[in-house]
C-alpha cells in the first residue's frame, strides 16, 4: 500500500540506508522529515507494517514544474516493484502537466528504473557532484484515477 507519510513516520533507517547518492544520510533524514512534515512524501507500506520505500516531490520547483527530489528502497526490498510503483503514484499525484525528476549518472538502477517507466532524457546538469553529472528526465503527469 502506498499513502502520504506523517510526521509520526518512523522513516530515519530507511532515509539513512536508502544509499540516495550525493546525498548523505543526516541530509536525508532530514529531507524526508520536513517532506513528511510538509505532506510531499508518499510511503510504500509492507503487508507486515513496515515503511520500505519512499518518494519526496517538491511541487512546482523545478522551473515551475513538479520535482521527484528523492526516491529510495529499502536495500532488502529492491527489485520487487515498489521504486517503480512509488513514482507511478507521485506522477498520479501530481499538480503540473509535465514533471521531472533527476539522477546521478552513475545510478544505473535509477536509470534503468527511469527507462522502463517510458521517462524522457531531458538534459545533462553539470557542477553539482564532481565527476558524476545529473541526468534530467521528464514524463507527463499521469491521468487521475478515479
Ligand atoms: C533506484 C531504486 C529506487 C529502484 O527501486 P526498486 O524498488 O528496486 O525498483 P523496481 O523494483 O520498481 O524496478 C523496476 C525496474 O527498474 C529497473 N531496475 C531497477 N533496479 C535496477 C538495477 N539495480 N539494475 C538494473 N535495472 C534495475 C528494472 O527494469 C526493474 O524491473 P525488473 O526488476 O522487472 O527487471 C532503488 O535501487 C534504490 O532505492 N536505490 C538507492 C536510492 C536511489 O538511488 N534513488 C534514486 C535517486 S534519488
Amino acid at each position: 500500500m502506498i499513502r502520504l507519510a506523517t510526521p509520526d513516520d518512523e522513516l530515519d533507517d530507511l532515509a539513512a540506508q536508502g544509499g540516495i547518492p550525493g546525498v548523505d544520510s543526516d541530509h536525508a533524514r532530514e529531507l524526508v522529515h520536513a517532506a513528511a512534515e510538509a505532506g510531499d512524501c508518499l510511503v510504500h507500506v509492507a503487508a507486515n507494517g513496515d515503511l520500505d520505500g519512499f518518494v519526496v516531490t517538491r511541487a512546482r520547483s523545478f522551473f515551475g514544474r513538479d520535482f521527484i527530489s528523492l526516491l529510495a528502497v529499502a536495500a532488502s526490498h529492491r527489485r520487487s516493484g515498489i521504486g517503480s510503483a512509488l513514482l507511478s503514484a507521485a506522477a498520479h499525484r501530481a499538480t503540473t502537466d509535465v514533471i521531472f525528476t533527476s539522477t546521478n549518472e552513475s545510478n544505473l538502477a535509477m536509470q534503468a528504473l527511469l527507462a522502463r517507466d517510458s521517462w524522457t532524457y531531458s538534459g545533462t546538469l553539470t557542477g553539482l557532484d564532481e565527476g558524476d553529472p545529473e541526468l534530467v528526465f521528464w514524463r507527463r503527469r499521469a491521468p487521475l484515477m478515479s
